[in-house]
C-alpha cells in the first residue's frame, strides 16, 4: 500500500535487473506516446538494463514497502555512441516488429540524430572524452505519488552521484510542453542552457 501524503518511509537504492519490469511499467506509464514507449517491452528492457550493467552510467529507484515506486537513470555526456551500438539488433527488430513506429511524428528526427551519433563515432568521440558533464537521462515517479517529495529524493541521490563520480555539472533535455517536468527541474536549481526545436536543455550546477 503506499503512502498517499508523505515520502518518509521512501527511501533510494541502485537499480538491479530484477527491478526491470516495474521499472519498465512505471515507464510505459510515465512516458506514454514516446519513441522509446512504441518500440516495446525488449527495446525498453534492453535500454534500462544498459544504465544498470554499465559502470560509468547510473541507476536508482525510489522504493516503499518493497514497491518500487520511482527511478532516475543517468550517464556521462556522449553516452548514447555506446547505447546506440548497444541497442542496435533490438532496435532494428523492434522497429520491424512495431511497425507503426514509422507514423510517430519524432521518428525521422530521432533515426537521424541516431546516424548523426554514429557518423560522430568514426571520429572516435567516445564516453571518457566528453566525461564533464553528466547527463540526467529521465526520471519518473509512479503517477499515484506524484508531487510529495518522491522526485526530489530521487533528484538528490542523482546529484550526490554525480558530485561523487567526480563531476561538477550535469545536464538534461526536457520537451518544452512538459511544464510539470520543467517547474519540477527548476524548483530543483537546473537553469535554462538551450533550446533545439521543442526541446529545452538544462543544466546544472552540483553543489552539495
Ligand atoms: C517530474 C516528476 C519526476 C516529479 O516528481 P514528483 O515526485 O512529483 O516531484 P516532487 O514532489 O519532488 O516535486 C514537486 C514539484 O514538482 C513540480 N510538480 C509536481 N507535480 C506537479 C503538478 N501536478 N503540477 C505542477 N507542478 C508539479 C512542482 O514544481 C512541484 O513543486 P511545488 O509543489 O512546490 O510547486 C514527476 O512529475 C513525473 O514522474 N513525471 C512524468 C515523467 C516525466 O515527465 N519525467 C521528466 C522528463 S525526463
Amino acid at each position: 500500500m503506499l503512502a498517499s501524503n508523505t515520502n518518509s518511509s521512501v527511501f533510494i537504492r541502485p537499480m538491479t535487473h530484477q527491478d526491470l519490469e516495474i521499472v519498465i511499467n512505471l515507464h510505459r506509464k510515465s512516458f506514454d506516446g514516446y519513441m522509446n514507449v512504441f518500440l516495446g517491452k525488449q527495446f525498453l528492457k534492453k535500454y534500462m538494463s544498459w544504465f544498470v550493467s554499465n559502470s560509468s552510467a547510473s541507476a536508482y529507484v525510489a522504493e516503499e514497502s518493497n514497491i518500487v515506486v520511482g527511478y532516475f537513470i543517468g550517464a556521462p555526456v556522449g553516452y548514447p555512441i555506446e547505447l546506440n551500438k548497444y541497442l542496435l539488433k533490438v532496435g532494428i527488430w523492434s522497429i520491424i516488429s512495431h511497425p507503426k513506429i514509422f507514423l510517430h511524428p519524432n521518428f525521422i528526427q530521432t533515426i537521424r540524430s541516431r546516424l548523426k551519433i554514429f557518423l560522430k563515432k568514426n571520429k572516435n568521440i567516445s564516453l571518457k572524452d566528453s566525461e564533464s558533464f553528466f547527463s540526467l537521462v529521465g526520471i519518473a515517479c509512479d503517477p499515484n505519488i506524484r508531487n510529495i517529495g518522491v522526485g526530489k529524493k530521487l533528484m538528490d541521490e542523482f546529484k550526490c552521484f554525480v558530485f561523487k563520480n567526480g563531476y561538477s555539472m550535469a545536464r538534461l533535455s526536457v520537451y518544452e510542453e512538459n511544464y510539470i517536468a520543467r517547474s519540477f527541474y527548476e524548483k530543483n536549481g537546473w537553469k535554462f542552457l538551450s533550446k533545439n526545436k521543442n526541446i529545452i536543455n538544462y543544466y546544472l550546477k552540483i553543489i552539495l
